[in-house]
């Protein structure tokens, strides 16, 4: 784990400041303040002209200085009308990685220069921050580097409390990413469980799990069925926020946690299939979630929950052609048990629209390969029974960065998954719309309650654009997307 941040607000001079690093920022065509001026004079107009510098996006140059400032790092921020917060929070992690390349450790940023006066600017820079400095080093034995970085100075008008939700924002996202990235024999479903019991001790939060051998006592048949054939125990884990007032319906944020698809009987081919330990990134997103709410703490009601198992091949498993009964009393003809994780979430779904009443629930899961040939691997699938809900997710996807493209679920998809001996199948048309026939069949277990799909199979890891978003490995993915919607909830 890297250092946490410390944020502090700092109002002198520019001339009075001492700091080993200054950075600044410049738009396209902008001339730089009096203040830099009458410190480096021409020097910086000199390191301008012989390193082409023209405030391009990304681009930065360094001058050196001799006063209180040891070096000026420019930073260009390209076209002003092009500009937004999302090009900061990647402006910031280009900063923090040069930063901690260089080993500085003590660096003063220009708040005015970069908007951060701005609310919203100041949180989405300090989330760039935490995003960009993060590395998954937990199984390197040697050089565990740890960041000289503590520290950051904000000079000028800046509200802390913004950089501080940044922080924590980003500390959630990089939770995620963590739980995401460890490998399969290690994060196990006891080892989430034990996660959302550490998570349960925090204000307002209360935790449950449920172990698979109160599965079937309690009518959990299509969650049982694939984890049935693992000899890691699954869990069933809920936990309860309550931050909003006791008669509010809460909000349903549920999560897919196969901690290794192996396809079961039906075994997935070997290439990649190591990638299968990214199959519980959906519950990752949830426990990103349960991190921000519990550090945060929004005046709102929160039921998390997450079906944590792997599925496996081997004597107990569940074969293709069985039928299983579902925790709403459907059944469900199981033709392929490498379509696992909708029969997962199909208890998971009516276990909580039953038990809570959610006033919404959104879902979560690396659900179809088929998202990646729709949408390829920077958009998230979403579909759903809501558009309000649907509309208030892509607001939420402007405000953030983090891309989703609604497909349909029309009742003609619908039809797909019925099947002829039992109520339901979990496969649709072979070939043809994968995405939403998986989809299709999640609705089945939802009733009422506005719910929204979101399948993150394209872009819960892997590597991933803007620089804020990591090479390799889980992206944390929604976590602040979502986080920014519960919170319009409450406005
Ligand atoms: N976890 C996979 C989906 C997946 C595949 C995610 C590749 C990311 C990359 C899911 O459980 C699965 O195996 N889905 C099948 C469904 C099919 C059998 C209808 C798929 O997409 O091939
Ligand atoms: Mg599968
Ligand atoms: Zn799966």
């Amino acid at each position: 784990m890297l250092k946490k941040l410390k944020y502090e607000i700092k109002n002198s001079l520019v001339k009075d400041l001492k700091t080993t690093l200054y950075i600044s920022a410049l738009y396209k065509n902008e001339p730089i303040s009096k203040s830099l001026d009458s410190i480096f004079g021409s020097t910086i107009s000199k390191a301008m002209k012989v390193d082409s510098f023209k405030s391009d996006f990304g681009k930065t140059i360094e001058v050196y200085g001799n006063g209180n400032i040891d070096k000026l790092l420019l930073v260009g921020l390209g076209d002003k009308k092009k500009f937004n917060s999302d090009k900061l929070r990647g402006i910031a992690a280009n900063i923090i990685r040069n930063v901690e390349l260089k080993k500085i450790t003590s660096v003063t940023v220009d708040s005015k220069s970069f908007n951060l006066d701005n609310n919203d600017y100041a949180q989405s820079f300090a989330e760039g921050f935490v995003l960009g400095r993060y590395n998954f080093l937990a199984y390197k034995t040697e050089s565990k580097k740890d960041s000289k970085l503590s520290k950051i100075s904000v000079l000028g008008d800046c509200n802390k409390l913004y950089l501080e939700k940044g922080d924590f924002l980003g500390e959630a996202v990089n939770y995620s990413r963590d739980l995401g990235n460890h490998p399969p024999n290690i994060l196990t479903p006891t080892y989430l469980a034990n996660e959302a019991l550490e998570i349960g001790k925090s204000k307002n939060f209360k935790t449950q799990i449920i172990d698979i051998k109160e599965f079937k006592k309690l009518g959990l048949g299509s969650f049982y069925g694939v984890a049935m054939g693992a000899t890691e125990p699954a869990k069933f884990i809920i936990a309860e926020y309550s931050g909003g007032k006791k008669s509010d319906k809460p909000f349903g944020l549920i999560g897919k946690g196969v901690t290794f698809d192996s396809g079961g009987i039906s075994l997935k081919p070997p290439g990649r299939m190591d990638e299968m330990k990214f199959d519980m990134c959906g519950g990752a997103t949830v426990f990103g979630l349960m991190k921000a709410v519990s550090n945060l703490q929004p005046k709102i009601n929160i039921v998390f929950a997450i079906g944590a198992t792997e599925n496996m091949p081997g004597s107990n498993a569940q074969r293709p052609g069985d039928i299983v009964t579902a925790y709403n009393g459907k059944t469900i003809e199981v033709l392929n048990t490498d379509a696992e994780g909708r029969l997962v979430l199909a208890d998971v779904l009516s276990y909580v629209s039953k038990n809570y009443q959610p006033q919404a629930m959104i879902d979560f899961a690396t659900l179809t390969g088929a998202v990646l040939v729709a949408l390829g691997d920077r958009a998230s699938g979403i579909m759903g029974n809501s558009q309000g809900l649907i509309s208030d997710i892509k607001k939420s996807s402007d405000q953030t960065g983090e891309k989703v493209w609604e497909l349909p679920l029309w009742d003609e998809y619908c039809k797909d998954v019925k099947s002829e001996i039992a109520d339901i199948k979990n496969l649709g048309r072979a070939g043809l719309a994968g995405t939403i026939s998986a989809g299709a069949f999640l609705k089945e277990f939802v009733d009422k309650t506005p719910w929204v799909h979101m399948d993150i199979a394209g872009t819960a890891w892997g590597p991933k654009e803007p620089s804020y978003m990591p090479k390799t490995g889980a992206t944390g993915v929604a976590v602040r997307l979502i986080y920014n919607l519960v919170e319009n909830r409450i406005k």
